[in-house]
């Protein structure tokens, strides 16, 4: 049933000049505030934990700026948030969906006061664009509003049908403990998410954060302890992932695991749970949203004054760091030469620079690991395909040229695995079916995207086109919570959609109650 007063946050309008100088202004603000006061505790039940053993998360375009020195939690502190958690359960338990919501909402105001200290964060320790920083803000902000709107129906049992003499209901109720294990590429809006439906719904939270994005998740955790979330309600637990992740996953005390990330943590994830030890007391639930390779179709008839900056935004935004971009182009041999040549033209008016500064559209990846990941698959397609284009890029930072190959087989591992960065690839196919053949010849199933004024090609690729998320004649990232509820299949992900009506079922034990009468 689509809710009817829910709204996604307005942006704001950049036009306005009192609205244009916020954002510096914050970042300049936040600068100060991080150099005088870098440390960021564990936050478990009411304390804040300071361990001798720390990382440092770091500004991707500017590696000497350091964002934040973070605790790293020990063995010791996850059992020490086991127990804050379980004390807070039953209680939390105890109060009604409606309850719940109200601290979801009261967040979510708090979260719209902070609007531009939490973005300005975002393009220091994610290197965010100023859009992107905003976005994410934006989302978290639609995620606690959206879900506290549909926690509300969970109140009342639903009703399963009369029999004369037999009443028969189904109650809705929290799992138990859940671990949420966060990526940094949505830092707030992806945690906040995962970590809302599961408090929502009645259960109490260990938040990991991604490391490449600790202070966001330190400052998420705090706003939603101000907010009112009682203590051992929502606790704070950085560190690596095989080592505290892992240690969060496997514990036998939690119920339900909601990550998002690599295909390769997800599926470690899903094995684990599906092996459990001999005194496990329940099978983990385990929500996992994980990678893409997606492509958009370019028809022959399609309108390339729509698709070309359609596709750039979808293939570069935030650096391709995104796991809906766009990163096969499978164009229609009748379009191909006349379409690569003026993609190759608009393609090279991107400006690559640092993140902060709006006048730039690409800035650098997260960390020298993906930059060296990234680095390697460029020289992959150089073996597989040909060089289309490439920017330059600045030395110093985390950067990556923009690269763009053509002539690339479906069957590439250009063209198969998920890179995560800057690069494209272009496929030529005969034809619209086999087209759609090649979209769907990967293993992964998130978003894709089509450009066609054609009926029939639009009908096919509505039937055919395996997608969690298909977009028509639009780009392919950005999906807005409510009306684009989002995830994938395949080994893109298991569950349900984010930000659609099904997602906060998957946080609750559903218990069927029939009385005779
Ligand atoms: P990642 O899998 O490396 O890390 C994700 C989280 O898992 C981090 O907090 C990490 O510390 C933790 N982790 C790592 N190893 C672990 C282990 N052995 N046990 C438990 N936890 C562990 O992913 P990332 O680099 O942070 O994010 C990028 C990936 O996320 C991409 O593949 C992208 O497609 C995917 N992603 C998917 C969605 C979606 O909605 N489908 C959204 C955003 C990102
Ligand atoms: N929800 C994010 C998007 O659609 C991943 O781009």
């Amino acid at each position: 049933k689509r809710s009817t007063d829910f709204q996604n946050s307005p942006l704001p309008d950049f036009t306005k000049p009192q609205v244009r100088d916020q954002l510096p202004q914050a970042i300049a603000h936040l600068r100060a505030c991080l150099n005088s006061a870098p440390e960021t505790p564990l936050l478990i039940g009411s304390e804040q934990i300071r361990t001798s053993d720390t990382f440092d998360s770091l500004n991707p375009n500017a590696p000497n700026e350091r964002i934040a020195t973070v605790s790293i939690a020990q063995e010791e502190h996850i059992a020490k948030a086991i127990q804050a958690a379980k004390k807070a359960s039953g209680s939390w338990a105890k109060l009604s969906f409606a309850q719940r919501t109200d601290l979801l909402k009261s967040a979510a105001a708090k979260m719209s006061e902070r609007l531009w200290e939490l973005s300005a964060l975002q393009v220091l320790e994610t290197g965010k664009q100023w859009s992107e920083a905003l976005g994410d803000v934006a989302e978290a902000i639609d995620f606690l509003n959206y879900y506290a709107q549909q926690a509300l129906r969970f109140d009342t049992p639903s009703d399963c049908g009369k029999t004369l003499g037999e009443s028969n209901q189904l109650h809705y109720r929290p799992r138990g403990i859940a671990t949420v294990i966060a990526p940094w590429n949505f830092p707030l809006a992806i945690s906040c998410g995962m970590t809302a439906a599961a408090l929502v719904t009645g259960n109490p939270v260990l938040y990991k954060p991604s490391s490449q994005s600790a202070r966001i998740g330190y400052e998420f955790v705090r706003l939603m302890l101000e907010a009112g979330f009682p203590p051992g309600a929502l606790n704070y637990l950085p560190g690596s992932g095989q080592i505290v992740g892992n240690a969060l996953a496997n514990h036998p005390e939690i119920s339900t695991i909601a990550f998002t990330g690599s295909r390769a943590v997800g599926m470690r994830l899903i094995q684990s749970a599906a092996n459990p030890p001999p005194d496990a007391r329940e099978i983990k639930r385990v929500i996992c949203e994980m990678g893409g390779k997606n492509a958009i179709l370019i028809d022959s008839d399609a309108d390339l004054d729509e698709a070309i900056p359609a596709i750039l935004y979808s293939a570069f935004g935030y650096q391709g760091q995104k796991c809906s971009a766009c990163s096969r182009l499978i164009v229609l041999e009748s379009i191909y030469s006349h379409f690569v040549k003026r993609f190759k033209s608009a393609v090279a008016k991107i400006r690559v620079g640092p993140a902060e500064d709006p006048r730039n559209d690409l800035g650098a990846v997260i960390d020298a690991s993906a930059q060296r990941k990234i680095l390697e698959y460029i020289e992959i397609g150089k073996d597989e395909a040909s060089l289309l284009y490439q920017s330059e890029a600045p030395e110093y930072g985390y950067f990556v040229p923009l690269t763009v190959f053509e002539k690339a087989h479906p069957n590439h591992r250009l063209a198969q695995e998920e890179i995560f960065g800057p690069v494209l690839s272009i496929v030529k196919a005969p034809d619209f079916e086999t087209a759609i053949k090649y979209a769907n010849d990967t293993p992964y199933a998130l978003t894709g995207g089509l450009f066609s004024r054609s009926p029939q090609h639009i009908a096919l690729a509505r039937e055919k086109f395996d997608v969690g998320n298909l977009y028509i004649n639009r780009g392919i990232t950005g999906a807005m919570v409510e009306r684009h509820p989002f995830g994938g299949h395949k080994f893109s992900g298991l569950g349900t959609k984010a930000g659609g009506p099904d997602y906060l079922l998957q946080f609750l034990n559903t218990k069927s109650i029939s009385e005779n009468t």
